[in-house]
């Protein structure tokens, strides 16, 4: 369509197509687009240490194979992510160095111990659970590259869900131990995964932008409502309860009413008093520094090698 670059911008996203990298874009779009690839790719990085703590003590090898394979597939998600948001022009270096030093952020729900193995049950189901909530819309951002890396993660999210929804179910069909075991888990596991959707609509400060940009295309308390209404009847099957006695059908409404969340806590997570907010951040800036030869190495050999092909 004609018109000024903004115009044939508004008209691309209010016609429900894709902004590509090479399309002109207000600036604020593409730093908003930054922000929240950068933090997700973060959160996918960040999310293997809680589980990767059981991959050598799982149950079994079958418990082993599946961790090992999510735990990897999540490496895969930030790595795509970082890709994705290296179309807009910046760096992923750049983006590592701004999480080790604190200046992006990386999802909340990370900051929690991973106490028992049931844990890695309730991640799943949970966690993950909550994410394919998040990400299916995702799937609809008007940036085409964010859009296309959420498809394929959204796949791979499935199976993440279900084996920890099955593994679940296991443990609460196993002795009285492993029944008390799941069920400890869950009640750690649930109100965080509530604040893994953001704050209240009336206190998010992008939501009102993102969503006219079509990157956001429900609100974190429509999202988490749809989380709730999902994860009810799945803990009735478990045979597990929810840690929310004002949990209850509200007919009217077609939801189910919840409690009220403690943003005191998520905002001291955001803060940085979190649980497990240093251990994560530390562990991970060791790990950018152990794997510094192979990034050195990997770059020594391009060199040779583009240096050796005639271009
Ligand atoms: N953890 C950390 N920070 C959070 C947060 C959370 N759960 N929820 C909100 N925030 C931050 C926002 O980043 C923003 O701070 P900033 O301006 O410093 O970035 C502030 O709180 C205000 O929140 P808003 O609702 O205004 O912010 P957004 O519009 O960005 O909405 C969001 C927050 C819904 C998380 C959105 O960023 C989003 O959809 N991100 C993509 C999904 C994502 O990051 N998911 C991570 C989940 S874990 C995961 O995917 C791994 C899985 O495989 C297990």
């Amino acid at each position: 369509p004609g018109g000024s670059p903004q115009e044939v911008f508004d008209a691309t996203v209010a016609a429900d197509e894709r902004i590509e990298p090479r399309d002109w874009m207000p600036e604020a779009y593409r730093t908003t687009l930054i922000r929240q690839m950068a933090q997700h790719a973060h959160s996918e990085i960040i999310g293997m240490q809680p589980e990767a703590n059981w991959i050598t003590r799982a149950p079994s090898l079958r418990r082993k194979a599946i961790l090992m394979a999510k735990v990897q597939d999540e490496a895969g998600h930030g790595l795509y992510l970082y890709s994705a948001a290296e179309t807009l022009g910046v760096g992923r270096d750049e983006l590592l160095d701004k999480l080790h030093s604190g200046r992006q952020r990386y999802s909340s729900i990370f900051n929690y111990p991973t106490l028992t193995w049931a844990d890695v049950g309730a991640i799943g189901w949970l966690v993950d659970g909550a994410a394919i909530t998040n990400q299916v819309p995702l799937c609809r951002c008007s940036y085409g590259p964010y859009a296309r890396a959420m498809v394929r993660i959204c796949k791979e999210e499935s199976f993440h869900q279900r084996q920890g929804y099955e593994l679940l179910l296991s443990l609460s069909r196993g002795t009285p131990a492993q029944r008390a075991m799941a069920q400890d888990a869950v009640d750690r596991w649930w109100w965080p995964s509530l604040m893994m959707f953001g704050p209240p609509d009336d206190e998010s400060a992008h939501s009102a932008q993102s969503m006219a940009w079509k990157i956001k295309r429900h609100s974190n308390d429509e999202l988490r409502r749809r989380f709730v209404d999902i994860c009810v009847p799945q803990a009735e099957s478990l045979g597990l309860t929810l840690p929310d006695p004002a949990l209850r059908w509200n007919e009217e409404r077609g939801h189910y009413d919840f409690g009220a969340i403690d943003w005191a806590e998520f905002q001291a997570v955001l803060r940085g008093d979190g649980p497990c907010n240093e251990q994560r951040l530390d562990q991970r800036r060791r790990a950018h520094e152990d794997g510094a030869w192979v990034r050195d190495a990997a770059a020594a050999h391009a060199a040779k090698h583009s240096a050796a092909t005639p271009s």
